[in-house]
C-alpha cells in the first residue's frame, strides 16, 4: 500500500502557489491513500476548503486530522470546541475527506486511526539555549479590543532556563534577555484559541481517543496506521535549539500520551504526523513514525510504502 502524506501546509495568500505545487505533486504520486496530518490553513478555517479543493482529485481514501493552525481564530469569543468538533469536520465531508478524529476508516487489511492530539509541555527544552540567558513566564492573552495582551504572572521573577518548570509554559510567553534589551517570545495558539481546559487536559483528553480509536482498530484488523498532528515521542523532540524562540516552543510540541496509546496497541505499524517542521522518516521504540511536515522550502509530498 502506497500512503502519500502531508502536514503544516500552512495554506495562506503568500503560500498560495508553493501549496498547489505540492499539492500537484501528492496526485501525481500514484499512492494509493493521502494522509493529511494538520496545519492545512495558516491562520484558522477559513482556508481549509481551499486547501481541499486542491487535493480533492485523489481518487482513493482522502484522510485528516486538523493541527492547532487550523482552529485559529483571528479575536475572543473563541469558540475552539465548534471548530474541532463541528466546523472541521463539515469542511471534510464537503471535500470528500474522512476526518480521522471523529472515526477510524479501515480499507483493505489496513485500519487508519488517528487524532489531532495536544501538548503538555513533557518535551520542553531543559538546557539553556544561551550563556547567560535569564527568563520570564509572561501571560498571553486578548484584551478588551482583542489585541495581544502581555501581563505579569503573578509572582514570577526573573531567573534562569534551566529552572523553568512544565507550567511555567502555561501562560504562553516568556521574556528573554541575554544581554541589551529584552525579547518576548510567545506561542501563538495562547492567542487564537481557547478550549476552556488546560493544555496537559487536553493533551490527556485526546491521548485518551486515540487510545479508543486503537482498541476499536485492533478489534477489527491485524494492520494499524495512526496518525497525529503533533509530536508522538520524546525521541522526536529532542534535539537542541539555541534560538530562544524556538527553544521555547519545543514546550509545545506534542505530549508521550500519544505515543504510549500507540505503544499499548498490537498492530501499529506506522506513525504519521506533523507540526515539528522538520520531515524525517524514523523507527522509534519498533514503529516507524514519518514527520510529513512540508513546510520547509524543499520539501514535497512524503511517500510511504507498506508491504502488502
Ligand atoms: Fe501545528
Amino acid at each position: 500500500m502506497r500512503i502519500v502524506a502531508l502536514s503544516d501546509l500552512h495554506l495562506g495568500d503568500a503560500s498560495r502557489a508553493r501549496v498547489a505545487a505540492i499539492a500537484q505533486a501528492a496526485l501525481g504520486a500514484d499512492a494509493d491513500v493521502l494522509v493529511l496530518a494538520g496545519d492545512c490553513a495558516a491562520n484558522g478555517p477559513e482556508r481549509i476548503p481551499e486547501a481541499l479543493a486542491l487535493l480533492s482529485s485523489f481518487p482513493g481514501p482522502r484522510l485528516l486530522v486538523p493541527g492547532n493552525h487550523d482552529l485559529w481564530q483571528r479575536e475572543p469569543p473563541f469558540d475552539t470546541w465548534h471548530i474541532y468538533d463541528e466546523v472541521i469536520p463539515a469542511i471534510a465531508a464537503e471535500h470528500g475527506f474522512h476526518c480521522l478524529d471523529r472515526e477510524p476508516l479501515i480499507f483493505g487489511d489496513m485500519a487508519f486511526v488517528g487524532c489531532m492530539g495536544w501538548y503538555d509541555y513533557s518535551f520542553r527544552q531543559t538546557r539553556a539555549p544561551a550563556p547567560d540567558i535569564t527568563v520570564t513566564p509572561i501571560d498571553v492573552a486578548r484584551d478588551e479590543e482583542g489585541q495581544v495582551a502581555f501581563s505579569a504572572v503573578p509572582g514570577a521573577t526573573a531567573g534562569q532556563w534551566e529552572d523553568l518548570v512544565a507550567a511555567d509554559y502555561a501562560p504562553g510567553g516568556l521574556i528573554w534577555q541575554t544581554e541589551g534589551a529584552p525579547h518576548a517570545a510567545m506561542w501563538n495558539d495562547a492567542a487564537h484559541l481557547d478550549w476552556g481546559r488546560s493544555d496537559p487536559e487536553m493533551a490527556r483528553h485526546f491521548a485518551g481517543r486515540l487510545r479508543e480509536h486503537l482498541d476499536y482498530a485492533a478489534g477489527r484488523t491485524a494492520r494499524i496506521a495512526a496518525v497525529t498532528h503533533f509530536v508522538p515521542f520524546a525521541e522526536l523532540a529532542d534535539y537542541h535549539l539555541e534560538d530562544p524562540k524556538r527553544a521555547f516552543a519545543r514546550a509545545y510540541l506534542g505530549s508521550p500520551l500519544l505515543g504510549e496509546a500507540l505503544l499499548a496497541t498490537q498492530g501499529v505499524e506506522l506513525v504519521i504526523y506533523g507540526h515539528r517542521h522538520r520531515q524525517e522518516v524514523r523507527e522509534v521504540r519498533g514503529l516507524v513514525t514519518a514527520d510529513a511536515g512540508v513546510a520547509e522550502l524543499d520539501a514535497g509530498p512524503l511517500l510511504l510504502t507498506l508491504p502488502d
